[in-house]
């Protein structure tokens, strides 16, 4: 694979994304990359696309997959706009993940496997959002809040303190500038 991956990336837009990247990367999953919002595929098809793709546009995988959390958290709204529009502000959002947000999506798609993002707020300056899970995605957790704050347009510091090795279990401490 040569270094003319950008402009091809840029000319993926947004149909058929999936199976395009990984046609386009060389990366063959079982999947072929057709995905759907219903379907399950294995955790690695994501992990191999990603270090490709990391590979490729010589980027490291930490900032690349917080940069999808980033981008991902617009499409996510789009598609459920209901869960981010009966919420005010970033810290209600997120203390509203586990027990509404994903709540509901684990109904609408029963074999999710949805993380722990457990809140704790102390006034409305700070709070400490801890991020669980069986995947090692706490740079995809990073980049979501930082997309949660840059939607509502707040001024939220965001300290990252990983507490195991691989990003299964990091903690956030957010402090809010009035
Ligand atoms: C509109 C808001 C949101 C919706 C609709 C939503 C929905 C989902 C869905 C469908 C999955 C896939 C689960 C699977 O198939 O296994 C997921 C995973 C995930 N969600 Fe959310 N989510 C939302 C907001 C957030 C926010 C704000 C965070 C920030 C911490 C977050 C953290 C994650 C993470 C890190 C995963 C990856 C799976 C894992 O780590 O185990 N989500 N979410």
């Amino acid at each position: 694979m040569t270094d003319d991956i950008t402009p091809k990336l840029k000319a993926l837009g947004l149909k058929n994304c999936a199976a395009n990247l990984a046609a386009i990367i060389g990366v063959d999953p079982p999947s072929k990359g057709i995905y759907t919002a219903v379907g399950q595929y294995r955790d690695d098809e994501l992990y191999s696309l990603i270090d490709k793709l990391a590979e490729l546009t010589h980027s490291n995988v930490p900032d690349l997959i917080r940069s999808f959390g980033m981008a991902l958290f617009p499409g996510l709204k789009r598609l459920h706009p209901e869960f981010v529009d009966a919420m005010s502000n970033v810290f209600d959002l997120l203390e509203n993940i586990n027990d509404h947000i994903h709540y509901e999506v684990k109904k609408l798609y029963p074999d999710a496997q949805l993380p722990r993002v457990d809140c704790d707020r102390e006034g409305n300056e700070r709070m400490t959002v801890r991020y669980h899970s069986h995947r090692p995605l706490g740079d995809l957790a990073e980049g979501l809040i930082r997309a949660v704050i840059h939607h509502f347009q707040e001024s939220i510091e965001v300290d990252r303190q990983d507490q195991d090795s691989v990003g299964s279990h990091v903690n956030f401490y957010l402090r809010r500038f009035q």
